[in-house]
C-alpha cells in the first residue's frame, strides 16, 4: 500500500507517495532523478550507492523509503555550496582519487559521513573507515591520501 513520506533531501523537504518497502536508491535515482548514486551490488555489500542520512553515511539500497520519513537525506548533488566544492570533493579532484569514476560518489559520501563521525582520524581510521567501499580500478590509494588530505583541509576550517 502507498504512503506519503516526507523528508529533507539535499536541504528541500519534499514528498513522495510509494510503497513504503521501496528501496531510496531507486526513489532517489528514478524518481528524483538523482543518478549520482550509484547501483553496484544492490545488497548492501560495494558502497557506490552510499549517501548521508542525518549526516551518516548509509547504503542507500539497503534503507527503504519508509525508513527515511522525517529525516534528512544529503546525495553527491547535494554536498557542493553552490560552485564551492566541498573539501571532499575538491580533495577527489586534487588527487586523482579516480579512475572510471563509477566508485567515486559513494566513496565520497562514505568519507564525509567518516569524517562527520571522526574530525581527526588516523590514516589506519581512514583505511578502516573506507574498507567496505569497493573500486575496481584500484585508486585505493589515491583516495585515502584524499580524505586525508580534506581531513586536515577541514581542520583548519577551510
Ligand atoms: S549498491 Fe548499495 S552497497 Fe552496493
Ligand atoms: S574509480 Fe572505477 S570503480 Fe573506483
Amino acid at each position: 500500500m502507498k504512503a506519503k513520506i516526507e523528508f529533507t533531501l539535499n536541504g528541500k523537504d519534499v514528498s513522495v507517495e510509494l510503497e513504503e518497502s521501496k528501496k531510496l536508491l531507486w526513489v532517489l535515482r528514478t524518481h528524483f532523478n538523482l543518478t549520482g548514486t550509484k547501483y553496484g551490488c544492490g545488497e548492501g555489500y560495494c558502497g557506490a550507492c552510499t549517501v548521508l542520512i542525518n549526516n551518516s553515511a548509509t547504503r542507500s539500497c539497503a534503507t527503504t523509503i519508509g525508513e527515511v520519513a522525517g529525516k534528512d537525506v544529503v546525495t553527491i548533488e547535494g554536498l557542493a555550496r553552490g560552485e564551492k566544492l566541498h573539501p571532499v570533493q575538491q580533495a577527489f579532484a586534487d588527487h586523482d582519487a579516480l579512475q572510471c569514476g563509477y566508485c567515486t560518489p559513494g566513496m565520497i559520501m562514505n568519507a564525509v559521513g567518516l569524517l562527520n563521525d571522526q574530525p581527526t582520524p588516523s590514516r589506519e581510521d581512514i583505511i578502516l573507515g573506507m574498507e567496505d567501499n569497493l573500486c575496481r580500478c584500484g585508486a585505493h590509494n589515491r583516495i585515502l591520501d584524499a580524505i586525508e588530505a580534506a581531513a586536515n583541509e577541514m581542520q583548519n576550517g577551510k
